[in-house]
């Protein structure tokens, strides 16, 4: 609808008014105007006579506050009007914002306080992460936490002068509630409002000094070694390993694929056979007990969050994008090392999940799926879990007794529910079992005097009469379906390592589809930039560092699996773009947000892995990755640059920087740069040689195809070795040749695929 109507259905829904009478005009869109005028007997044209509709206006959640979105429209308005914003951030999967949300926004006498004395700014972190990590950085500073929903107030210049976490409505044990703190600020604000200023002022000027005291390069980290480093990174996960339980530490455990990650390089590269051994070992009992857990929804399959205990069993129910993209690329990993089916199954299992529950029609990815929903049609009120787990009885109703008995002792369903109830504060999952594999096929078999495969396919078929029964008589949870640019990154990167190592045509598709979307709508090919997300339409917001470092990766991932040279060409142009937006030219690193975003008071960069890899860290490995293949030197050399800019706290917490440590080591040791030639003639024998060599893993391995006589491409135009290669006849090649380079020299082409083989895996002991 036209503007002018939004703001008449803004004022009405103030208004509380249930309906909206609207006139409809030329400015209407046209599909608009066509679907509502076809309700309206015999009015198809609206120029021969003026038409009314009268709308109701529904509202899901009734939430009184005006809340305004980022940006200079609600800043105009708190200077105009001199009050303090109020900024609150979350995200859409997030339990205690939807109790904030419940509690405080919707209450009438909270909202009239909030509205009269404040600007509220709503802010999904997702969509706008600059905001988020700077106004963090705030609250974790001077409260010494932090976390979501994020609760901060600001002048009207953006300096945040108070700031917390989630607030309860009212006081409670000697704490004030939000009532009285939004009170209590409105009262100081009116009395002096320059001692807040003053305060905000003086805040961000040592933010400034906080973030700039980190010095690049210091000289007394000079003596950090890459090796040493990734000792100590090792020996901190050694040392935290759960020998029992996998994973590392106690609960609440998370996946933490980046750690994981980290390890398979660490073996992979085998500097201390020993070691490098039981850092695989670690890796593979982790992810089989991951599998086997309740974190693994074994019935719609995909990944949830976390584990609430230390035993994989209880989760936080939602699943994220970005934990089912980097699982894709560890299982895919541990499977080409090992060969064992157990971990393939899993990888297909994520993109079975991914691709039926959070795939849009175009080929974008969603971004999540909540934890919460209503466990029946008629419930009214949401539960953590609900659509996830089962009582015994229910399963016996649905898969009749003998399957219910056998599948049961499989996945450790009890009567009473398998719940600890200290792992359910809220009571909400009584009598409720979270299925885990409690005991093997094998045991199941045993137990039940039956075959093992008999067994099994009972099993199957009870899955998927679950699964029929969970989609078609529960609820689902609500999808959070924002596209965001970053998490697809990520996904791309993850679909396209696990088709080029399971050689799986569909995965591809998908990663092929994926990037595609990105292109097409959330990509300005004139201007090389990209936008941050996508819902029903791009959203107006810019990309963000962590949007063209993951993208970047996705692409480069994208072109060793289908040798298409578009999209290494987009990665370049995509880094180069980057490097313009976000680079420091003064000290190294990049920062989270663009340069010319006046928004953001302090830049900051990010070293630190979260629950996805550092965006520097991921940067670092595509520069190395781009400088070498694309012969760019200005690239390698900013790579060495942002890991000067970090070497602090490298020295100090690389532990806490896992995926930086591994882009470390691949840019010390260099890329293993293996370059594929052949003429037309023989692709059949070129694909044997790429399906070979992709079974291998090597962490620094790059593939590079080159069809004799075809000069163009990026690589042909870029690279000189690449160019000369692609100009040798079938004869110089024999065929097809596998060139080895290291260090910027190649050996001599090497026609028999086995010889290529024992020379890549050669350092394995
Ligand atoms: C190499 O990278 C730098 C840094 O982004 C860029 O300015 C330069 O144009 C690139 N050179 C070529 C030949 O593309
Ligand atoms: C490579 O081939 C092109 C024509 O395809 C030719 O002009 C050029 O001289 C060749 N270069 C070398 C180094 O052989
Ligand atoms: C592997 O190939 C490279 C380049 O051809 C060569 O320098 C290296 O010695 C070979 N290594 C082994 C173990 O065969």
């Amino acid at each position: 609808m036209a503007s002018n109507s939004q703001e008449h259905t803004n004022r009405l829904i103030h208004e509380k008014s249930p309906y909206l009478l609207v006139r409809v005009t030329r400015q209407w869109p046209q599909s608009t105007r066509y679907v509502l005028l076809s309700m309206v007997k015999n009015v198809w044209s609206i120029d021969s006579m003026p038409c009314f509709i009268m709308l109701l206006v529904f509202y899901q959640a009734h939430n009184p506050v005006d809340w305004y979105p980022w940006g200079e429209e609600a800043f105009q308005k708190a200077r105009d009007e001199n009050k303090p914003i109020f900024l609150s951030v979350g995200y859409s999967t997030c339990h205690w914002c939807h109790v904030m949300e419940h509690e405080s926004f919707e209450n009438d006498r909270v909202a009239e306080i909030m509205n009269k004395y404040f600007v509220n700014i709503k802010v999904d972190r997702e969509e706008n992460p600059g905001v988020d990590r700077f106004y963090m950085t705030f609250v974790q500073l001077t409260t010494g936490g932090g976390g979501w929903p994020m609760s901060v107030f600001l002048t009207p210049d953006l300096q945040p002068f108070m700031g917390a976490t989630y607030f309860p409505p009212e006081d409670k044990f000697g704490r004030p509630g939000f009532k009285t703190i939004l009170t209590r600020i409105a009262q100081i604000w009116a009395a002096s409002p320059e001692k807040l200023k003053q305060a905000g002022k003086s805040t961000v000027a040592q933010l400034k000094a906080y973030v700039e005291s980190k010095p690049p390069g210091s000289s007394s980290a000079s003596a950090l070694t890459p090796w040493s480093t990734a000792e100590d990174t090792f020996d901190h996960f050694e040392s935290s390993f759960d020998e029992k339980q996998g994973g590392f530490g106690g609960a609440p455990k998370f996946p933490t694929p980046v750690q994981l990650l980290f390890l398979l390089d660490y073996y992979g590269y085998q500097h201390k056979p020993n070691d490098a051994r039981k850092a695989l070992d670690m890796v593979l009992f982790t992810l089989r007990k991951i599998a086997a857990g309740g974190i693994h929804d074994h019935v719609g399959s995909g990944f949830h969050r976390y584990s609430t205990d230390d035993h994989w069993h209880v989760p936080h129910f939602e699943k994220m994008l970005y934990d089912q993209a980097q699982l894709l690329m560890v299982y895919s990993r541990a499977y080409q090392i090992t060969k064992d089916e157990l971990y393939a199954d899993v990888v297909k299992d994520i993109v079975r999940y991914v691709s039926r529950d959070l795939l849009h029609g175009d080929g974008g990815f969603y971004a999540a799926e909540d934890a919460d929903s209503l466990p029946t049609a008629e419930a009214t009120k949401k539960k953590e879990g609900a659509f996830c787990v089962w009582e015994a009885g229910e399963l016996v109703d649905i898969l009749g007794d003998d399957a219910a008995a056998l599948f049961s002792y499989r996945y450790g369903v009890k009567e009473q529910g398998n719940v600890d109830p200290e792992q359910d504060p809220h009571n909400e999952l009584e009598k409720k079992n979270v299925l885990f594999e409690q005991h093997s096929i094998k045991e199941t078999a045993q137990k039940f005097a039956a075959s093992e495969e008999s067994v099994s396919s009972i099993l199957q078929d009870s899955l998927s009469k679950l699964l029929k029964y969970r989609q078609t008589s529960r609820p689902k949870p609500h999808l959070d379906d924002k596209i965001l640019t970053s998490w697809n990154g990520l996904m791309i990167s993850g679909l396209a390592q696990a088709a080029r190592i399971l050689d799986d045509s569909s995965m591809l598709e998908l990663a092929t589809r994926a990037a595609t979307f990105i292109r097409n709508n959330l990509y300005d090919e004139s201007k090389k930039t990209l936008l941050r997300s996508y819902r029903e339409g791009p959203s107006s917001i810019d990309g963000f560092l962590d949007d063209y470092s993951y993208m970047i990766m996705g692409l480069i991932d994208l072109y060793q699996a289908t040798f298409d040279q578009q999209w290494l060409q987009w990665a370049y142009d995509l880094q180069l773009k980057q490097n313009d937006l976000f680079y420091d030219n003064d000290n190294g690193g990049f920062f989270s947000v663009k340069r010319d975003d006046q928004s953001i008071l302090v830049r900051l960069k990010d070293e630190q892995d979260g629950a996805e890899p550092s965006a520097n860290a991921v940067s670092v490995a595509n520069l190395c990755i781009l400088g070498t293949l694309l012969q760019n030197l200005s690239l390698s050399d900013m790579a060495q640059k942002t890991i000067q800019a970090f070497e602090s706290t490298l020295a100090k917490l690389a532990f806490s920087m896992p995926y930086f440590v591994s882009s470390f080591l691949l840019v010390t040791i260099g890329i293993k740069e293996i370059i594929l030639a052949g003429d037309d003639k023989n692709m059949e024998r070129m694909h044997t040689f790429q399906r070979a060599i992709n079974r291998v893993f090597i962490p620094n391995k790059l593939v590079v195809n080159v069809v004799l006589g075809k000069s163009d491409g990026v690589l042909q135009e870029k690279n000189t070795v690449i160019r000369d290669i692609a100009n040798k006849s079938a004869d110089d090649v024999n065929g097809v040749s596998a060139f080895i380079c290291e260090n910027f020299a190649c050996g001599m082409p090497i026609q028999d695929l086995d010889k290529v083989i024992s020379n890549l895996t050669s350092h394995y002991s």
